[in-house]
C-alpha cells in the first residue's frame, strides 16, 4: 500500500501519489513552526494521540499516524488529509517488532527523516492499584508502556540525531535533544 506513495530526497517532502497530501488549503500552514519536520505518533487514530497528530500537522509537520487497527488508521488519515494536512498512516501495534519496523520504514522512506517521536500508545490493563496484579498484567504494562517506546526510540534516535533536532515524548519515558 505504501510502496509507491512518495519520493523523498535530502529530507524534503515530495508528495506524489496520495497518502501524503499538501494542499493549498489555508488550514495547512507550510510555513508553520514545524515546517519540514517529521513527527511519528503512536496510538494516534483517535483520542489524545489523534489530537496531538492533528496539532503537529497543523503546525506544518509531516505526521505519520499509527495504531493497531487498519480501519482506524484509514479513518484518521482520511480525516486529516481532508483537512489539507500532510499525514500518512500504517498499522503499528507497538508491542510487535515487525510493526515497529514498518513504522520506522514508512517515516524514513516517505519523509526521509524523523524529528519527533510521540509514544502515546499505552496499555492500562488494571484500574486502581497494581499491587496484586498478575505476572501477565505486569508483562503487558512493561512491554507496551516501557519496552516498546524504548525500542522505538533506539530505532529512530540515529535518524533524529542526524537532523540535529529530536524530541521524544511518551507517558513513561521522556527525552529530548535541543536544536543545534
Ligand atoms: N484519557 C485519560 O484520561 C488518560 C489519563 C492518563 C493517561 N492517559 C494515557 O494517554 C494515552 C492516550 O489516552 P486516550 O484516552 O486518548 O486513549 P484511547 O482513546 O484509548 O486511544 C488510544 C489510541 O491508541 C491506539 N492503541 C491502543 N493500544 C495500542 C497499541 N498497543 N499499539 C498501538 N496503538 C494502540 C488506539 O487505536 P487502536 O484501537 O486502533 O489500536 C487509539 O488510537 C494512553 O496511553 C493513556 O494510557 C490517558
Amino acid at each position: 500500500m505504501f510502496q509507491a506513495v512518495a519520493k523523498v530526497s535530502s529530507g524534503r517532502f515530495c508528495p506524489c501519489m496520495g497518502l501524503f497530501v499538501r494542499s493549498n488549503s489555508s488550514r495547512t500552514d507550510q510555513r508553520g513552526i514545524l515546517a519540514n519536520r517529521v513527527a511519528v505518533v503512536t496510538g494516534s487514530t483517535y483520542g489524545i494521540g489523534f489530537a496531538i497528530a492533528r496539532r503537529l500537522a497543523q503546525d506544518g509537520a509531516h505526521v505519520v499516524i499509527s495504531s493497531r487497527k487498519q480501519q482506524n488508521v484509514n479513518k484518521a488519515v482520511a480525516m486529516l488529509q481532508g483537512e489539507g494536512l500532510s499525514v500518512a498512516g500504517t498499522v503499528c501495534h507497538v508491542g510487535k517488532a515487525e510493526d515497529r519496523e514498518r513504522l520506522v520504514n514508512l517515516a524514513l522512506e516517505h519523509c526521509g527523516a524523523v524529528d519527533f517521536l510521540v509514544c502515546n500508545a499505552a496499555a492500562n490493563p488494571v484500574v486502581g492499584s497494581t499491587l496484586g496484579a498478575s505476572e501477565e498484567v505486569w508483562d503487558k504494562i512493561l512491554n507496551i508502556n516501557v519496552k516498546a517506546p524504548a525500542l522505538l526510540l533506539s530505532q529512530m534516535l540515529p535518524y533524529m540525531e542526524k537532523r540535529g533536532y529530536g524530541y521524544k515524548m511518551g507517558w513513561g519515558l521522556v527525552g529530548y535533544g535541543e536544536p543545534e
